[in-house]
Formats: structure tokens, C-alpha cells, sequence
């Protein structure tokens, strides 16, 4: 089988994106697949074979140029434009595939867009079909979707940029409906990019400022302010799917922010995975608990549509021990491939597995 792995693309968590989809290609059952590694650049170009040699994130990765040498097959301009025929990715000249596997975060890519390109062409593909993957990237789509199904959520106010013409009625809005503090987060944008918590009137006069530089669209809720965040992936589809191990990302401040998932040194115990994140593996829960997030996670995949893999990310209010669904990864950064270790699946099992999903 030739699996056409994606990733990079025109998204602020670009970066990110080149490490889930290097560790997936490296960790991919060689026996079993072929796999073409496709980049995407920041303009969301498509490079296959000599070209992904240049990226820089390449470089020290044994094994990786080669593989990448052995499909060049590349038209004139070493750029390769995904072309209108069934399974074959790259036009009359191109490499034939038979499933592609979109390793892609944020908007422009993990949203639904480039699954949408891939169902136009006729190609299969791996993971969330279109309407899971929007869903699933809108913070606040997604929750009215869960709330409708019995899943415990923190209530939001979505605002747009009509309504940010009149801030003061926002403002107002805020202060009686949620009061301080009040997190504001854009709708649709991963890794913490544009959130921040506001404790009085003129941080949230910032807040807002700031959160629509990124998005059309924001989501205001009220900040816990004794939180536990607490993640766990589910694996499946509609009719079948099991949960992995919880973890709980740990950082200093408020928000798990950009600097916390991927500048800072990964520390502290079980700080494997996805780069840059220390995390606690397993999650310290009682095992009621533990069996609560994880059937709340394998509900809140099936009722928003997924397939493959995703992770969702819950928040515990420890004042009063209450769980809720906070959001989404429907592609999460590693793939979670850390989460599913502990529980006796291996990287190449998970990939192989995924990939299945998709083909059956
Ligand atoms: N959006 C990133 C990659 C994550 O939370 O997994
Ligand atoms: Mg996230």
C-alpha cells in the first residue's frame, strides 16, 4: 500500500506539523506500506522527493533523504500540483497512491480544507471526513454540538466582527453573564495562538483586541481558576472506538501557551511525545475518574463524527471536582502515539490501524 504522508501547510502550528509527520514516516510499518512523504509549504505548495531533502527540520534525520530520493518523480519545475484523477496524486506524470495521510494542524489544513481537497480529487484519506474536521477545529461549534448530546461543557459566547464594531455591548455581556476572570480564545486556531484570560474591563478590551487579530470569530467562557487539564485520545470510528491513557500537560501559567507546547525543554516525569510538552503519563486520577473521561472522550469523537485518531482535551473545576469537554484535536500533535503506548499499542500498530479505519 502507498501511503502519501502530508504534512507542514499553510497554518501557524507549520512547525509543529513537520515533527508529527516525521515521526510518523519514520515510525511507519515498512513491511506493509510505501510511504511518500509530501510537504506542504507555508503557501500550502506541494513538494514530493528531493525537494523535502531541503527543509531544514530534515536535516539530521538519518534515512529520511534517501527514503525521500527513492520517489522523485517530479514534473519540470520541481513542483507538483495534485491533479484531478482517482488515487493518483500527481497527474499524468505522478506517483500513483493509494491513501493519503494528512499529519497537518490548525486552520488551512486540520480543519476540514484539506480533507475537502482530497474528497474533490477522489483521493482516500486518513482520519476525520470534512464535516468532523470543521467541527472539530471550531472551539465553539464543537461544543454546541457535544452540549446537544449530553456532554458536560463550560457555556461560551461566540462573538463576531460585527460584534466586535460595538465592543462595550460585548463588554457588558461579559461582565454580566461570565464575569472575571473571562478566558477569550479565537474559534478555530490551535496551540493556544490568541487566548488569554482577562481579570478586569480593560484586559478584556485587550483581550478581545488581541484574539481578533488571529479570527473572525471568538469564544469568551469563564476561566476555572483552580484547573487540571486533563487529555485523552480516542481511536475508532462511528460504531467502534476505545480510549487510550490520560495525561495531564503540565505548565506554569494560566494557559498552556505556544511557548509551553514547543519552545520551552520538555521536563519533568513521562515528558514524551509531542515536542516540547511536559506532561504526566499516567494522569493522577482516582479510577472513577479516569473511566469518566475516558467514555466522555470516546462519546465526544463518535458524536462529532471522527475517525482515526483524536484527543481530547477536558478541564477539571477542582472546587467542585467537575469534569467538562473543552476541545478538540481531530489530527493531535504525535498523533498521540504517547498515549497509546501505555496501553499496549505501538506507533506502527497505531499508524497501521489508522489506516485501516480509513480503507474499510
Ligand atoms: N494542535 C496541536 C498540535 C495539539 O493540540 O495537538
Ligand atoms: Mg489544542
Amino acid at each position: 500500500t502507498r501511503v502519501a504522508v502530508m504534512f507542514g501547510g499553510k497554518s501557524v502550528e507549520h512547525e509543529v506539523s513537520v515533527i508529527s509527520g516525521i515521526q510518523a514516516i519514520m515510525s511507519m510499518d515498512q513491511e506493509k506500506y510505501e510511504v511518500i512523504p509530501v510537504y506542504l509549504t507555508k503557501k500550502n505548495e506541494m513538494y514530493v522527493g528531493e525537494e523535502i531533502g531541503k527543509i531544514e527540520a530534515y536535516k539530521d534525520i538519518p534515512g529520511l533523504l534517501s527514503k525521500s530520493q527513492r520517489v522523485i518523480l517530479v514534473n519540470e519545475d520541481d513542483h507538483i500540483v495534485l491533479m484531478p484523477y482517482p488515487v493518483k496524486l500527481f497527474g499524468k506524470k505522478g506517483i500513483e497512491v493509494d491513501i493519503a495521510f494528512p499529519i497537518v494542524h490548525g486552520t488551512n489544513v486540520e480543519d476540514g480544507a484539506l480533507q475537502g481537497y482530497l474528497k474533490t480529487i477522489g483521493i482516500p484519506f486518513v482520519g476525520c471526513d470534512v464535516t468532523a474536521s470543521a467541527l472539530g477545529m471550531d472551539k465553539y461549534a464543537s461544543k454546541v454540538v457535544l452540549k446537544e448530546n449530553g456532554v458536560p461543557v463550560l457555556d461560551g459566547y461566540c462573538f463576531t466582527t460585527s460584534d466586535y464594531a460595538e465592543i462595550d455591548s460585548i463588554l457588558d455581556k461579559v461582565e454580566k453573564e461570565i464575569g472575571y476572570p473571562a478566558i477569550v480564545k479565537p474559534v478555530d486556531l490551535g496551540s493556544s495562538v490568541g487566548i488569554s484570560v482577562a481579570r478586569n474591563r480593560s484586559e478584556l478590551t485587550n483581550s478581545i483586541d488581541d484574539a481578533f487579530l488571529y479570527a473572525r470569530k471568538i469564544i469568551i467562557e469563564h476561566a476555572i481558576t483552580k484547573l487540571r487539564e486533563i487529555n485523552c485520545a480516542v481511536l475508532g470510528d462511528e460504531n467502534e472506538a476505545i480510549a487510550s491513557e490520560c495525561e495531564e500537560p503540565l505548565h506554569t501559567k494560566d494557559i498552556l501557551s505556544y511557548e509551553d507546547k514547543y519552545v520551552s525543554n520538555a521536563k519533568g516525569s513521562g515528558s514524551k511525545g509531542m515536542a516540547g510538552v511536559s506532561r504526566k503519563i499516567p494522569a493522577e486520577l482516582s479510577p472513577e475518574k479516569r473511566k469518566e473521561v475516558q467514555e466522555l472522550a470516546v462519546k465526544s469523537f463518535q458524536k462529532l463524527g471522527c475517525n482515526g485518531v483524536a484527543r481530547i482535551d477536558f478541564m477539571i473545576d477542582e472546587e467542585n471536582g467537575k469534569l467538562y469537554f473543552n476541545e478538540i484535536n481531530t489530527i493531535p500533535g504525535s498523533l498521540a502515539f504517547y498515549l497509546w503506548e501505555p496501553v499496549g499499542i505501538s506507533y506502527p500498530e497505531l499508524l497501521d490501524r489508522m489506516i485501516r479505519l480509513a480503507l474499510k
